[in-house]
C-alpha cells in the first residue's frame, strides 16, 4: 500500500534532502547552507515527502519561495532574502527518489505550490526545468518563456534548461 505523504520540511530532514539531491541532480549540487537558508526564509514553501504517512524515511523534497519575475537565483548561492513585493512564486527544486516516482506525488507538490501561491496572492509561478523535465512541467501547466536576460545564466542549470511560467489558478 502507498504510504508516502508530503509534510512540512524540518532542519533534521536536510541530511536526507542532500542525499536525494546528490542522486537526482549530481551535476547541480547545492550545499546544506543553501538549503538551510531556503528553509529559514520561506519554511511554508519547503516540503518533505516521507514514507509511513509522513513519519518515515524522506524519499523526496520540494523547495519554493517568492522571487522576481524573469530572474533566477544563482545556483548554490545564498538568496540573502526573499522579496516582499513581487507577483511571482518560484519553484526552486522538486525531486523524488526513483522508488517514489510515478505515484502522483510530484503533481501533488505542484498543486500545493499553486494553492500556497494563490493564498499569498502571487499571480505567476516560475521555475527552471532541468534534467529533461520540461514535459513534466508542461503537464503541470508551465510554458517555456524566453527572456533574453536569462540566456547567459540558464546554461549553469545544465544543457536544455528552460525558464517556464504559469499563471496561478
Ligand atoms: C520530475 C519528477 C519530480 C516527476 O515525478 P513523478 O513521480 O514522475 O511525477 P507524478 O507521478 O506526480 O506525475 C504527475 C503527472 O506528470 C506526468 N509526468 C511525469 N513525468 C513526466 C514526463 N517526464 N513527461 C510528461 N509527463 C510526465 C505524469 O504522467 C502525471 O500525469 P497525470 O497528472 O496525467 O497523471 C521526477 O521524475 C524526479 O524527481 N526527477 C528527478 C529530479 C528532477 O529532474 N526534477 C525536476 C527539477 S526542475
Amino acid at each position: 500500500m502507498e504510504t508516502h505523504e508530503w509534510r512540512p520540511m524540518a532542519p533534521k530532514d536536510l541530511g536526507a534532502v542532500l542525499a536525494i539531491a546528490a542522486e537526482t541532480h549530481p551535476s547541480l549540487q547545492e550545499s546544506r547552507a543553501v538549503f538551510e537558508e531556503k528553509l529559514r526564509l520561506h519554511p511554508a514553501g519547503c516540503r518533505a515527502l516521507a514514507a509511513d504517512f509522513g513519519r518515515g524515511a524522506v524519499v523526496g523534497y520540494f523547495f519554493s519561495h517568492p522571487w522576481y519575475y524573469g530572474e533566477i537565483p544563482d545556483l548554490n548561492c545564498l538568496l540573502g532574502q526573499v522579496p516582499a513585493l513581487t507577483q511571482t512564486y518560484y519553484l526552486h527544486d522538486l525531486a523524488l527518489l526513483p522508488v517514489a516516482r510515478g505515484g502522483g506525488h510530484a503533481g501533488c507538490a505542484v498543486r500545493y505550490a499553486n494553492h500556497h501561491a494563490h493564498q499569498l496572492g502571487y499571480t505567476k509561478q516560475a521555475l527552471v526545468s532541468v534534467n529533461g523535465s520540461e514535459a513534466f512541467w508542461r503537464r503541470q501547466g508551465f510554458e517555456w518563456t524566453q527572456i533574453p536576460e536569462l540566456e547567459l545564466k540558464l546554461p549553469a542549470y545544465g544543457q536544455g534548461a528552460r525558464y517556464m511560467v504559469r499563471l496561478t489558478d
